[in-house]
């Protein structure tokens, strides 16, 4: 039985984890970019932007992982979202920041050398920011986006868990962005 206890996963990534004002923004401009691309929209309480993706991870490293995500020394900072786009290749329809900011870049840098250094597994694949707007979209007529600000405060961990109507994203952790 033990070995079944340790089996267990959960699947987890950090993200960053919108205030019901920028929510109400991200809500709108999924529609419009709906109107011209289709597929189907992402539910409201869903929508993120994720900084590491880790997957199936073992709970049994929960804490252990909570512990380097909490070692990460990172400051606020502002994301001005202003792209709508759409990618061919997984037709997925999203929202980005024209210009990463530079504490967002090193936000993601420390986090994945801290989990990188207690050996999780994580998908590396170059951070390009985006929020997920809609999923299984065609190419379209994509609008303009009237650009707004995201005052980044703190970063999350999810843990994703299948529901009927799709993933719920459960916030495990949060951690607050110092100002130094
Ligand atoms: P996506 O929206 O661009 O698909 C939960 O799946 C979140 O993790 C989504 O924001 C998803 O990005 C992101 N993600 C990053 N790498 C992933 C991977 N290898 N598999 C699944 N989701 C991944």
């Amino acid at each position: 039985m033990k070995q079944a206890a340790d089996a267990q996963t959960a699947r987890l990534f950090f993200a960053l984890w919108p205030d019901d004002a920028v929510r109400v923004r991200l809500v709108e401009a999924g529609r419009a970019l709906h109107e011209g691309c289709g597929g189907r929209l992402m539910r409201p309480d869903t929508l993120h932007l994720t900084l590491l993706f880790l997957g199936d991870t073992p709970l049994a490293r929960l804490g252990e992982l909570c512990a380097a995500a909490g070692a990460v020394s990172g400051a606020p900072f502002t994301l001005r979202l202003s792209h709508l786009g759409w990618w061919p290749h997984n037709r997925i329809g999203w929202a980005a920041p024209g210009e990463v900011p530079e504490a967002l870049s090193s936000l993601v840098a420390n986090l994945t050398n801290n989990i990188n250094k207690e050996s999780f597994a994580f998908d590396n694949k170059k951070f390009c920011p985006h929020v997920t707007l809609l999923r299984q979209g065609r190419c379209g007529a994509i609008p303009p986006l009237p650009d707004f600000l995201w005052e980044v405060r703190d970063f999350v961990l999810l843990r994703s868990a299948p529901r009927p109507e799709g993933a719920a994203y459960e916030i495990v952790q949060r951690w607050p962005l110092e100002k130094r």
